[in-house]
């Protein structure tokens, strides 16, 4: 029998999104193929650092809903060391600087900041490793919805009309700021940080008398507030995933519709009410309308860069009929309600093949890569 490839599923993280990581990351653990891979599951703590955790340990808590790390779980690093890797990943224990563990891929089951903005792809490309999903460029202009919009705005994909504000611009002329927003975009608006995720700090702002709360609170999280147009919307997604025949379009799956019960999909909405959304696969579109927001998707995932996955969200105005295109989650949720996985299930795709895709799609990107002149 050849032999099992051993997939390391990082999961944890540094961002607000850690617990979700922790969920997705044990959905991933039980679903992934055991006749084709072998697990290495690799934590990484609030406080950034890595851990290499017992397999039997972390296999048996993924039959439940979520994962922990133990305190007794071996500190690792994955040193940018590629000669002594050859292609694999080598975590080196932090104890005593042996090998803790090798693997032939990594998939990073992280979210948010420090964890889907590609810095963790950057340590995984100095590393010269297989890994899934997307690379650097798209992680992080995909965490960027300022950058999202605009890379999308150029290949003329429709988004939402949006004024950017810069700290700096923000403590001196607020007022300004304010007058621009009135005259460019009307109340209601959204302000948003441009790095986060998961709702943090997200305001539908009503009236001008609600703006600098908004904004002041927005700032918190981030140097860059995104403020846009409402929209009464619906919100549509969709699933890309790289295709098998390198270089054609990715493949998309069915649309889901989200109906948020409150006023927007907050983070409230989206994870301390159990009623906070109703989640629809597929949506309720017309054909032509299913047909349009798939292609939109296709295209996203091209002018974005994106590699191996990526949900991509929409809005549908509810007046106009217009699909505007919202974000890209290049890591997206993978427990086993989850939108990206659930897609892919009502489009034919099971759970577990796809996760055997993505780690062959991972594979073969890293194979070409290697295979790349570094120098004349
Ligand atoms: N321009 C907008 N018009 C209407 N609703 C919006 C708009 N921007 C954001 N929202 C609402 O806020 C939610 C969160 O915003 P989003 O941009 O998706 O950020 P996050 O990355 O936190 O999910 C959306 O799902 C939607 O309900
Ligand atoms: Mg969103």
């Amino acid at each position: 029998m050849s032999q099992k490839i051993r997939v390391a599923v990082l999961y944890g993280g540094r961002s607000g999104e850690h617990e979700i990581s922790l969920r997705s990351a044990a959905s991933v653990i039980r679903n992934l193929d055991r006749s084709r891979f072998e697990i290495v599951p690799i934590a990484i703590d609030k406080q950034g650092q890595w851990h290499l955790v017992d397999r039997e340990f972390a296999e048996k808590e993924a039959q439940g809903s979520t994962l922990s790390i133990p305190a007794a779980a071996l500190p690792v690093v994955l040193p940018p060391d590629p000669a002594r890797g050859k292609g694999k990943a080598v975590f080196v224990s932090l104890k005593d600087g042996s090998v803790a563990a090798t693997a032939e891929a990594v998939f990073p089951v992280l979210h948010g900041p420090l964890c889907e903005d590609g810095t963790i792809q950057g340590i995984l490309e100095l590393a010269e490793v297989a890994y899934i999903g997307c690379g650097v460029l798209a992680s992080s202009v995909g965490m960027d919805k300022d950058m999202a919009k605009r890379v999308a705005r150029d290949a003329g994909i429709p988004i939402v009309p949006f004024v950017l504000v810069r700290a700096g611009r923000w403590q001196k002329a607020s007022q300004e700021i304010r007058a621009e927003v009135k005259r460019e975009l009307g109340f209601p608006c959204f302000v948003k940080p441009v790095n986060m995720g998961s709702s943090v700090g997200v305001h539908k702002v009503k009236t001008e008398a609600d703006f600098d709360a908004a904004m002041n609170d927005a700032f918190q999280y981030d140097t860059k507030v995104l403020v846009e147009k409402a929209i009464a919307a619906r919100e549509i997604e969709v699933s890309a995933l790289e295709n098998r025949e390198h270089g054609e379009p990715a493949r998309v799956s069915v649309a889901a519709e989200i109906i948020p019960s409150h006023e927007f999909y907050s983070y409230e909405a989206k994870y301390l009410d159990d009623d906070g959304a109703a989640l629809l696969i597929p949506a309720r579109l017309l054909p032509e309308q299913l047909a349009t927001v798939q292609q939109i998707a296709v295209k996203v995932f091209e002018a974005l860069e994106c590699e191996g996955m990526s949900r991509v969200d929409f809005f549908l105005d509810k007046v106009t009929g217009q699909f505007y295109f919202n974000e890209v989650n290049t890591i997206p949720g993978f427990t086993s309600i989850s939108m990206y996985p659930k897609m892919w299930e009502a489009s034919g795709l099971p759970y577990a093949k796809l996760l055997s895709e993505l780690v062959d799609l991972a594979l073969e990107r890293h194979r070409r890569k290697l295979a790349l002149k570094r120098e004349k």
